[in-house]
């Protein structure tokens, strides 16, 4: 096998990694080979070995055994000398890793082993006193809350990105008016800055579902042992605050079997997904010759190789697709982890795929929708003139009818029915109507009250809280600012 390969042909590639010659004897591990005569099956090594992907954890894994090494040094559970072996080997590995030159090994297993393996090359019997106190499932346990923190932030960072480029548009559009829909019929005339704001509200509610589930997984699993505890006088909230957690985990049992950090946030980017596709829907729609609401940037969209009149808005469709992705990783997990007896299980070792699959589905998503909000084109002109064509206006002259008379809203709706209805015998818009035509239905209606149906007259009246007007959404653009981008 070839020394250095790099991270991501080894994430990616990991039949390479099994690329070998199945005719050789296997070998006791030498990790726990005391107990064994011969090596794993060739099918058993493939099935067990997670260095294929867990190898993302490289990070993690060492500034959990530099945090504990160093405890255990404080502790006068090993020897400042053999700590400062320890602790030089490691950083020497960090380095090796990261310049490419480290030699992942498949019979080693996972990235635990893999690493202290190196050590043991590195500086001898020192390494073996690394694992003091610590088992494989309190360690992983640590390193992969730590790697999905680390996840969360920057998760959060490239939510924030996008909910920036929403606001800027929305601020640049607060006033430029567009259909509003439900069932996709028009419904109401919106502006388009309040429509895009409507998504700023769901990445925020994101971001608060990542930041809780980071508040509630920042404890340290570090200490549980294999599943009981450990019979050295270690300090656990040393090590806990040397990594950043709030505390070390309460009870050894749940910490090693407890993935629930990993479920929350694949519930947390599931939800997040749907939020993604249906902005990506709304693009794909909107670009459609039916629409024509918005033209894609070329950055973002593809030809086709038959129709040269074609701009296909693939980037958004790949976003509205990945979604099911996001769903399927939460479902997996879920299903892996619905029957396990505590404490550890081999099956919790599937936890990381559907985890570091997720998380590059996500940065690339977010990636694509925030460069596509940035360079979207909006064709205001086509939006408004969509927006008008809608007998939109009726409810309006119901609410003048309610606000000015007095009248129940039920009848004002009435009233207004009749005149839609006349609109249609005549085949003209209700704005066409005559003042004749509407007091021969309701004497109460005057000149004032065809002004209601102005599509412009419509949205600046809705000024309530929360609501459409070009004024209003003006300043939840500014509130949206303080409240997502702190200013
Ligand atoms: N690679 C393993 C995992 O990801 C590490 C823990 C192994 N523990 C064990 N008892 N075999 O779950």
């Amino acid at each position: 096998m070839a020394a250095g390969w790099h991270l991501a042909a080894l994430y990616f590639g990991s039949d390479t990694i099994m690329a070998k010659d199945n005719t050789a004897k296997p070998e006791a591990s030498s990790i726990w080979g005391g107990r064994f005569s011969g090596g794993p099956a060739e099918a058993m090594q493939r099935i067990n070995a997670s260095i294929g992907f867990d190898c993302r954890l490289y990070g993690q894994d060492i500034a959990g055994s530099l945090a504990h090494a160093d405890m255990l040094c404080a502790q006068g559970i090993i020897s400042a000398e053999d700590g400062a072996a320890i602790a030089a080997g490691l950083k020497d590995i960090l380095a090796e890793i990261e310049a490419g030159n480290f030699e992942f090994k498949a019979e080693l297993e996972d990235i635990h082993m893999n690493i202290e393996a190196r050590l043991g090359e590195l500086i001898g019997d020192a390494a073996g006193r690394l694992h003091t106190a610590r088992s494989r499932n309190d360690q992983v346990a640590t390193d992969f809350r730590l790697w999905v923190r680390d996840a969360l932030d920057d998760l959060d960072g490239a939510l924030r990105n996008m909910q920036a480029a929403l606001i800027e548009r929305a601020e640049s559009h607060a006033a430029s008016i567009m259909p509003g829909f439900t069932h996709l019929q028009t419904a109401q005339p919106v502006t388009l800055g309040h429509h895009l704001l409507a998504y700023v509200e769901m990445f925020g509610r994101d971001r608060s579902r990542l930041a809780d589930c980071r508040a509630r997984m920042n404890e340290m699993p570090l200490g549980s042992g294999a599943l009981a505890g450990a019979s050295f006088p270690i300090d656990r909230d040393a090590t806990a605050k040397a990594l950043g957690f709030d505390k070390p985990t309460a009870n050894s049992l749940d910490a090693v079997s407890d993935r629930d950090f990993a479920l929350e946030y694949l519930a947390a980017a599931a939800i997040l997904g749907v939020h993604l596709s249906r902005l990506a829907e709304e693009f794909v729609l909107w670009s459609s010759e039916a629409f024509g609401f918005v033209s894609l940037s070329d950055a973002f969209t593809t030809g086709s190789s038959m129709l040269p009149q074609k701009r296909n808005p693939d980037g958004a469709e790949l976003v509205r697709a990945k979604s099911g992705r996001l769903i399927g990783a939460l479902g997996g997990l879920l299903i892996v982890m619905k029957g396990l007896p505590l404490a550890y299980s081999k099956d919790m070792q599937e936890d990381k795929e559907p985890v570091f699959e997720t998380a590059d589905t996500l940065a690339l998503c977010i990636a694509a929708m925030t460069g596509m909000i940035g360079d979207a084109a909006f064709d205001t002109g086509a939006m408004e003139r969509a927006a008008a064509l809608a007998e939109t206006g009726a409810v309006d002259i119901a609410d003048w009818l309610v606000r000015e008379h007095d009248l129940p809203f039920r009848s004002a709706h009435h009233v207004a029915g009749q005149l839609v209805r006349l609109a249609e015998e005549k085949g003209c818009g209700l704005a066409d109507l005559s003042l004749a035509d509407l007091q021969n239905i309701e004497p109460l209606l005057t000149a004032e009250a065809q002004k209601v149906l102005d599509i412009h007259y419509a949205v600046s009246v809705r000024s309530s809280y929360g609501g459409t007007a070009p004024d209003r959404v003006k300043a939840a653009c500014a509130d949206a600012r303080v409240r997502f981008l702190g200013g």
